[in-house]
């Protein structure tokens, strides 16, 4: 499988060392707009021992279809952000899986656009996913797998409790590290942190089980520090914000079907996904991994590569395509 990769952050970066290792795959241009990457050797930027023979592109080439048989988007987190790269793929015929954590479900945010882009992908015969961990998997693909043995389903909740200690700096500027618990609140009032996506889950698993729903409610509270603390761009100190907990409600007819606690903070204990489903059966399920972040990101996005290549054309959720699995 030929692959462009555009974006070379840590899930790039993590994308492209897997695709070196596997058989099968073949990286064939790399794209980043960071221009201290620009002009270096993939190999080098990506941490391998020796050049690969490929240099950094500071915009997408010229390709053929045939010289390109997907592209992986890992560069931004808003779907209006990489709409011009998925039309200028879209229309070169390129199949897409993207880590945009508003591309997974764009559809109740950015209907008009959304329905522009599966138009333009079907036209030229590319298939676009946007997918991850959360959104993508944990909160949403893998709550709606659970609810496959369900005669009925009456609610969904999902806690998720991340440590954020040693994660992409990307990740936590996004949840307000190092910030006063005054800045966190002006910056919660002009929507400059909290995790992107979690309202995507919530609206793909309410439209997937048809549930009608009133709207949802989201709330943002800052984890303060007791100690110093060693973040990615230095020190925090005692009483500074060290994460968040986002906390969403989704209510319809007046009762509250889905709901996500996730914690997402710097020495974060006792790690884990858990879902619960309440209905017949009652079941709960946990998932514990220190891992269960970038590591397995870009595990999900090289393993739904094959399957993506393999859908029909359009912009595609989770729900259009086999189940997600291991790849050789
Ligand atoms: N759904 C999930 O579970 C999940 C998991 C992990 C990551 N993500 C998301 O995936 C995205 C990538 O993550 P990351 O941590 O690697 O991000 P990152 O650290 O911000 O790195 C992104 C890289 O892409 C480059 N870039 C930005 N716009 C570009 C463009 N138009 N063309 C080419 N390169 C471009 C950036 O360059 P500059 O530095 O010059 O901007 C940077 O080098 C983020 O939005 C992140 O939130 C989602």
């Amino acid at each position: 499988m030929k692959v462009l990769q555009i974006g070379l952050g840590p899930i790039g970066m993590a994308i492209s060392r897997l695709l070196m290792r596997k058989p099968g795959w073949e990286i064939v241009a790399a794209v980043d707009t960071d221009v201290v990457k620009q002009g270096r050797d993939l190999g080098d930027v990506i941490g391998l021992e020796s050049p690969v023979g490929l240099d950094i592109c500071s915009e997408i080439p010229p390709l053929d279809p045939d010289d390109v048989d997907l592209a992986f988007l890992t560069t931004v987190s808003t779907f209006t952000e990489v709409l011009p790269t998925l039309h200028t793929l879209a229309r070169g015929g390129i199949h897409v899986i993207a880590s945009t954590e508003e591309l997974f479900y764009p559809h109740h945010r950015y209907p008009q656009q959304t329905q522009e882009l599966d138009t333009i992908a079907k036209q030229h015969g590319a298939s676009i996913l946007g997918t991850g961990i959360n959104p993508g998997f944990v909160m949403d693909t893998l709550a709606l797998l659970l609810t496959g043995v369900c005669q009925d389903v009456a609610r969904i909740a999902v806690t998720r409790v991340v440590n954020a200690a040693g994660r992409r700096p990307s990740l936590q500027k996004q949840i307000g590290v190092g910030m006063s618990p005054e800045a966190f609140a002006q910056a919660v009032e002009q929507q400059r942190v909290g995790l992107v996506g979690p309202t995507d889950s919530l609206a793909f698993l309410a439209d997937v089980l048809k549930w009608k729903m009133d709207g949802f409610k989201e709330r943002l509270v800052p984890v303060l520090t007791h100690k110093p603390l060693q973040a990615a761009h230095g020190q925090i100190e005692s009483g500074q914000v060290c994460g968040v907990r986002h906390l969403i409600k989704g209510i319809s007819n007046g009762k509250e079907v889905i709901s996500f606690d996730l914690r997402v903070y710097l020495g974060a204990e006792q790690t884990r996904d858990t879902i619960y489903i309440e209905g017949t059966p009652t079941l709960e399920s946990t998932l514990k991994s220190p891992d269960l972040e970038d590591v397995a990101a870009a595990g999900l996005l090289v393993n739904m590569g094959p399957l993506v290549y393999q859908a029909r054309p359009g912009l595609l959720t989770m729900i259009d395509l086999p189940l997600p699995h291991y790849q050789r």
